[in-house]
């Protein structure tokens, strides 16, 4: 089932916490000179524009994006993530959206490498036009968790991989945390962040279990929780499990959540931010 486009969702409040955190734990990777790989498992577009009808339908950046870019009192952790808006967007008015190839793409050096799979026909012909000649930015249209394996680990022993599926199959569910585990049997020390829509909570008890189950180690999960859990309304809240996040991580995730919290939300919002399981 290919349903999903993710164009209706570009720039939601759950792109807002996912591609903040994707461009912070990118910025540490540059701390050593050393290149790594960005292996994006479920890419999407790559970028989107926010007048098109599938994003004005939902409207769902205008509750994301759209109530932050502006702002003069933004924490710095976030500076990276809405700097890139602005560079996109100069003409003070707000249009395109950058998907996780894109923002990835933004921190690349000559050293690194992304690899970038998505399956849906539209939305992956819309991604390799974008990195049509870029040599950095690789694209496959080939199923992102059978892929993931062929990757790692990176022959450089640095990567950080994003595993971002739809969700449409609720096997997304119990699959997204098979192939972190697989994936970190072949690659103990990467980078991995997973993201995840807070519909029915019993799925993500079923995850956090699965991770505790497993030979994981070391992951930090973040949520942001728009309205208490609510099995009727649709998506309420977004999280992310990071596996060996950098030691940066907590301490900047504690700065943005409550401020996103705040900012995006209302007085039933909240958020978390845990080590899941330690070192
Ligand atoms: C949530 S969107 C990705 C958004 C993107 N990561 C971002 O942050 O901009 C999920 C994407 O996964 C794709 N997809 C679904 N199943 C897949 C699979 N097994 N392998 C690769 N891509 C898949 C869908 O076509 C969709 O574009």
């Amino acid at each position: 089932m290919l349903s999903y486009r993710h164009a209706y969702h570009a720039g939601n409040f759950a792109d807002v916490l996912k591609h903040s955190v994707l461009s912070l734990v990118l910025d540490y990777m540059l701390n050593k000179e050393k290149g790594f790989s960005y292996v994006d498992t479920h890419a999407g577009a790559g970028m989107y524009r926010l007048s098109d009808a599938t994003a004005q339908k939902t409207g769902e950046y205008l509750d994301g994006i759209a109530k932050l870019w502006q702002r003069n009192d933004l924490p710095e952790e976030l500076a990276q993530y809405i700097e890139l808006i602005h560079e996109l967007n100069p003409n003070n008015k707000l249009n395109i959206y950058p998907g996780s190839p894109s923002i990835a793409q933004n921190f690349l050096r000559s050293q690194d490498a992304a690899f970038c799979y998505d399956l849906h026909p539209t939305d992956f012909g819309l991604l390799s036009e974008l990195f049509e000649n870029k040599r950095k930015v690789q694209v496959y249209k080939t199923d992102g968790y059978k892929s993931l394996k062929g990757q790692l680990p990176p022959a450089t022993r640095r990567g950080v991989v994003l595993i971002d599926p739809p969700y449409e199959m609720k096997t997304d569910y119990v699959d997204a945390v098979t192939a972190i585990s697989k994936g970190y049997r072949l690659f103990s020390g990467g980078v991995y962040i997973l993201w995840y829509p807070v519909v029915h909570r019993h799925y993500i008890d079923q995850m956090e279990q699965q991770f505790c189950d497993s030979d994981v180690r070391n992951v930090l999960q973040l949520e942001l929780q728009m309205a208490p859990d609510n099995e009727e309304y649709g998506m309420t809240g977004t999280g992310l499990f990071i596996v060996n996040p950098p030691w940066t991580l907590t301490r900047q995730a504690e700065a943005i959540l409550p401020y996103l919290t705040t900012q995006l939300g209302d007085g039933d919002s909240s958020y978390l931010v845990r080590q899941l399981i330690e070192e």
